[in-house]
């Protein structure tokens, strides 16, 4: 598996060396013989020859290859192989036959995001946070030139290098990156989603700003957050965990956030969705087998984290670079 990025060409204003020197410390680590990481690794390298051109990345479910593309042994195999990925927190998937129910019905999200997103063709466009890749997927089925997914968890890297193995496009890059790293990519952006993210974030406003920076000018962000209700320009910041989550520090009301986003720098600020998270879209599957939404809102009132919080909203916002 190899693991060095080869797009940077495509970014002529990233900062080269500094990305260099990202990568070539991310080797070592990918490389280290250390338990976590050397299974993380033979798992994804056990199955990377299996591969396919059979993709539907314009559905709910997100499909790479078809069930009698593959034998009965590798089709356990792989079965096993997927069952060591879990949690799986994003999905849905169809992986040769295999149907992995996610925590996340992410279809949804994307559904809510779609119509705002500009045309995606020959577009360079940053998930940045994007777990197992799912709408990196459901992007590339809209030509862009290269999609990069920030993400600094080797469980999801190695979960998004898997799948991509198997589907071979060469336009999904993943970074193991941090939105921290991601003003080294200075202008080379068209498009970043930035879904998931601000609440998890000391400073949601150095992290926008940060962000900025990867962007082209004219170029456009959307952000999608947790947030609570309320018309006042303020956020919560929670004792030590809200709905369970302890690395949730401040949570926005929609006005605070478009108050943040602006404040960031950028312009034609606009809150396109609004909705209350359901346990529906959030919730325990075959593949997810931890407490989910259910578990962290009070039973007696649907409007109350556990903690006596308000219950998250979820908000989506589109904004500007100017430049
Ligand atoms: C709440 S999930 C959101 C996933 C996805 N963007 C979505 O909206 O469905 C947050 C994701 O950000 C990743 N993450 C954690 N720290 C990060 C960081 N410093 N920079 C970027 N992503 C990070 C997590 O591993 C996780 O995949």
């Amino acid at each position: 598996m190899n693991f060095s990025a080869n797009y940077l060409h495509l970014l002529p204003k990233a900062n080269i060396a500094a990305l260099d020197l990202l990568h070539s410390q991310n080797e070592t680590r990918l490389s280290s013989q250390k338990k976590g990481i050397l299974r993380l690794r033979e798992l994804a390298e056990s199955v990377s020859h299996l591969q396919t051109q059979h993709l539907n990345l314009d559905d709910k479910v997100v499909t790479i290859g078809n069930a009698d593309e593959i034998n009965k042994t590798e089709q356990d195999k792989l079965y096993q192989v997927l069952r060591s990925f879990m949690p799986w927190r994003k999905g849905p998937f169809s992986l040769f036959g295999i149907d992995i129910d996610a925590e996340w019905q992410s279809d949804r999200k994307w559904d809510r995001l779609l119509p705002f997103l500009p045309d995606l063709k020959d577009k360079v466009i940053a998930d940045i946070g994007c777990n197992n890749g799912y709408y990196m997927f459901r992007m590339a089925h809209h030509e862009p030139k290269l999609v990069v997914g920030f993400e600094p968890y080797l469980h999801h890297y190695f979960t998004f290098r898997t799948l991509n193995s198997f589907a071979g496009l060469d336009i999904l890059q993943m970074e193991l990156l941090g939105v921290e790293e991601a003003g080294l990519f200075s202008q080379s952006f068209d498009v970043v989603l930035l879904l998931g993210i601000l609440y998890h974030r000391i400073s949601p406003l150095e992290c926008l700003r940060e962000v900025r920076k990867s962007m082209v000018h004219g170029g456009t962000l959307i952000v999608e957050s947790q947030a609570i209700p309320g018309e006042e320009p303020v956020a919560l910041f929670p004792t030590e965990r809200y709905a369970k989550v302890p690395g949730t520090y401040f949570v926005p009301t929609a006005s605070c956030l478009h108050n943040w986003i602006s404040r960031a720098g950028f312009t034609d600020v606009e809150i396109f969705c609004s909705h209350a998270m359901t346990s529906e879209e959030q919730r325990r599957t075959d593949w997810m087998e931890f407490e989910s939404y259910r578990d962290f809102i009070d039973p007696r009132n649907p409007e109350l984290t556990i903690e006596g919080y308000p219950a998250p909203l979820r908000v989506f916002v589109k904004a500007i670079n100017p430049g």
